[in-house]
């Protein structure tokens, strides 16, 4: 595969072209328009600016990382896509309006998959030309930083389209799970329960967000806690998969912590907004309870 075109210029998306442009592959970045795609390239410079800046990385090597992805301002070049990823947010309707435009431009033998956290593969599969050409790809955020992308082919994906895109996610440096299309696939269904408790334990005034976070950080190893994890994923998207989960399996255990829902409904979704349960105004982010 040596053009790929990714749909969904957001924190995701962004992530998705700078690591595949890393591994030499062209990159055709859209989103609802040409503006929103360049301000993502510019983001993506920014983000190698430092690694260059940290002596990670070469100014030549990020030159050409750079040069490698190209913006549009609509998906008619994506005609020449090996595979088209879709990384947009993670609202369905949204997803199939653009599977639906993108299926007028899919090549014929190319690979359309899906960045979704957790909405069903074979379901969204009907909303391309070809369901033996639809697969999940599940990729982690930040993603040039993180070792794992879940691969989940649908109940109509071809074997053969199932292989080759084990082959590209491996050819980006990255361990490669299967997971059966099922509600949250593999990690989100362990990781999202687990935020979402997190915010019930805080809700219910059993400890602290510091202390909340500094217990999992410490008695766990994570790197994050899970409150300083749900700021970095966002609180809206964090929502909308548990919603998945409960709407999908009607498992009570799933239903989306009060607090969580208020804090999406204020607009407090996180680092992308300056505040979720975490201000980040500041120069190090501070709790807000
Ligand atoms: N490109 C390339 N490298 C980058 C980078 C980028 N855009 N951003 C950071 N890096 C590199 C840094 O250079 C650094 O490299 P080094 O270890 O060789 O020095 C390394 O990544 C770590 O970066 P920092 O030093 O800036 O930051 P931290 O050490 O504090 O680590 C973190 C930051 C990697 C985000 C760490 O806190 C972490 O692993 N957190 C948990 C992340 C996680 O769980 N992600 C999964 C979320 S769930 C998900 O995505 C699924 C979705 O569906 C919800």
């Amino acid at each position: 595969m040596q053009t790929i075109g990714v749909i969904g210029a957001g924190q995701m998306g962004s992530g998705i072209a700078q690591t595949v442009a890393q591994h030499g592959k062209k990159v055709l970045l859209a989103d609802i328009d040409l503006a929103t795609a360049e301000a993502s390239l510019k983001k993506i410079d920014a983000a190698l600016g430092k690694l260059v800046g940290r002596g990670k990385m070469e100014v030549a090597d990020a030159e050409a990382l750079l040069a490698r992805i190209e913006p549009v301002g609509d998906y008619s070049p994506m005609a020449e896509a090996d595979m088209i990823i879709e990384a947009a947010t993670e609202k369905e309707p949204i997803k199939q309006a653009i599977f639906e435009k993108a299926s007028e431009v899919l090549s014929q033998g190319a690979i359309m998959a899906s960045n979704t956290s957790s909405i069903p593969i074979t379901r969204m599969a009907n909303f391309s030309p070809d369901p033996a050409r639809f697969i999940g790809l599940h990729f982690f955020n930040p993603v040039p930083v993180m070792g794992l992308i879940e691969v989940i082919p649908g109940l109509a994906t071809a074997k053969d389209v199932t292989d080759r895109t084990i082959a590209f996610a491996e050819g980006l440096g990255k361990e490669v799970v299967l997971s059966q299309d099922e509600p949250g696939f593999v990690v989100n269904r362990i990781l999202l329960p687990m935020i979402n408790e997190a915010v019930f334990v805080l809700g219910q005034s059993t400890a602290s967000i510091e202390d909340i976070d500094k217990g999992c950080r410490l008695g766990l190893n994570h790197p994050m806690g899970p409150l300083q994890l749900a700021d970095f994923v966002g609180l809206d998207t964090c929502l909308d998969i548990i919603k998945v989960l409960y709407k999908t399996t009607r498992d009570t255990k799933y239903r989306p912590a009060p607090l969580l829902v208020k804090y999406v409904e204020a607009g407090w979704l996180g680092r992308k907004t300056g505040r979720g349960f975490y201000d980040y105004s500041g120069e190090a982010p501070v709790a807000t309870r």
